[in-house]
């Protein structure tokens, strides 16, 4: 069904202890997720990536994005994202949709 912008937002808090959104974000325990959708995996300047995130060589779209978040280590064997991961896919589609909302700058 149709993506929920206000159901993505509550799902983020489930990423927020680890990562900052908005024209304030700052790189934290994970980078800045601000321009997700389009960039390259490891692409966060003055972020400090595992070797396994940096060169995993996807690039961030729905479909990537859904495959990883269901389960990170599987996607990207090796990351330093410990995150159960979400298994909904309404949720993920609603995650993206309120993603989408944030622009790179
Ligand atoms: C990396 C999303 C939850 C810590 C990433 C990346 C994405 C992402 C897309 C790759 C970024 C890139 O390549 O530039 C999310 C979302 C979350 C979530 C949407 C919630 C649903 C968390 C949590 C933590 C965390 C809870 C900490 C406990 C990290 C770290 C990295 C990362 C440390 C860097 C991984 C590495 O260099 O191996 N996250 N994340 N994330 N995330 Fe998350």
């Amino acid at each position: 069904s149709a993506q929920d912008v206000a159901a993505g937002e509550r799902s983020f808090n489930k990423c927020r202890a680890c990562h900052q959104l908005g024209e304030t974000a700052k790189n934290t325990v994970g980078p800045i997720l601000n321009g997700l959708f389009g960039r390259h995996t490891g692409s966060v300047e003055g972020y400090s990536y595992s070797a396994a995130n940096k060169n995993a060589d996807i690039t961030w779209d729905d479909a990537t994005f859904a495959d990883y978040i269901k389960d990170p280590r599987a996607k990207v064997p090796g990351t330093k994202m410990i995150f159960a991961g979400i298994k909904n896919e309404q949720e993920i589609k609603d995650l993206t949709a309120y993603l989408k909302q944030f622009d790179k700058d």
